[in-house]
């Protein structure tokens, strides 16, 4: 038998141990300093923590009911954009970086759960889905400065393009956009309609701010949502703000939520 301070001592050897593990094998995370400023609001030289001139990210989502894209009860990807604060913004920021093999870049790094996450909810109207994930990335996520290569201390190729699916993906779960309507009584309907305010007071109840929200023939379509960063666009802490550029097209009242069907 041993004693209980030897096998105490075991104990703590193996945690040691197990956690000195996992850390060899995790690649350290891009660090940013506690006190990074907020993106639009601050300013700094250091553009791998600071998001510049792209510093309000918008996610966009539709609701496609003609052709239907993905799961009926759920909202789908658009993507994750970079604003320079004012509703104007930069596109294809950087030809060297555009890829035409997105699916295999993810699975290239093992990420099976985010592939399968973008095949759900990341949909192309047309039906291909992987040049509208292309099209996503060359044209917005190349303009985001926190996720260039230099940003990376042990750089993987295209890790920075698995940090923009998989960042957009954790946003778009997180706002949870279908749930947070339903649970306000927001609900597709053949009949019923809804005033822009009740979406936006359902929103900003979840999210803190109010929303972009478009419709097509006065039916809900897309929603966009606002944040400054306080850090990377991968690792940084998000902040909701309000939206920048562009109002809602919905009209005050009226508005049809489409089942897909
Ligand atoms: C994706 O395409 C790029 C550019 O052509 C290439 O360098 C990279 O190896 C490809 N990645 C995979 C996983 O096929």
């Amino acid at each position: 038998m041993p004693s209980l301070r030897s096998s105490a001592i075991a104990l703590l050897c193996s945690q040691l141990f197990s956690s000195a593990v996992s850390i060899s094998l995790a690649k350290p995370p891009q660090e940013c300093p506690a006190d990074s400023p907020l993106s639009c609001q601050g300013s700094s030289e250091d553009t791998c923590c600071f998001n510049t001139p792209g510093g309000l990210l918008l996610l966009t989502q539709f609701w496609d009911t003609d052709p239907v894209t993905g799961p009926a009860d759920s909202w789908t990807i658009h993507g994750l954009w970079p604003d320079n604060c004012d509703g104007t913004y930069e596109s294809n920021c950087d030809p060297s970086r555009e890829y035409s093999n997105i699916s295999a870049i993810i699975e290239g790094h093992g990420k099976t759960e985010l592939l399968n996450d973008l095949n759900t909810f990341w949909k192309d109207y047309e039906g291909d889905d992987e040049s509208f994930w292309e099209h996503e990335w060359n044209k917005h996520g190349t303009c985001i400065s926190t996720m260039e290569v230099d940003c990376y201390p042990e750089y993987t190729p295209q890790e920075e393009v698995v940090d923009y699916f998989q960042k957009t993906v954790d946003l778009f779960k997180q706002v949870n956009t279908y749930q947070v309507l339903a649970d306000a009584g927001i609900v597709p309907d053949e009949s019923k309609e809804y005033d822009l305010s009740q979406i936006q007071e359902a929103i900003s109840a979840q999210h803190g701010q109010e929303v972009i929200v478009n419709c097509k023939s006065g039916e809900l379509n897309e929603l966009w949502y606002f944040w400054h960063v306080k850090g990377s666009a991968q690792t940084g802490e998000y902040v909701s703000t309000t939206p920048a550029g562009a109002s809602s097209s919905c009209p005050d009242s009226g508005i049809k939520y489409v089942p897909k069907k």
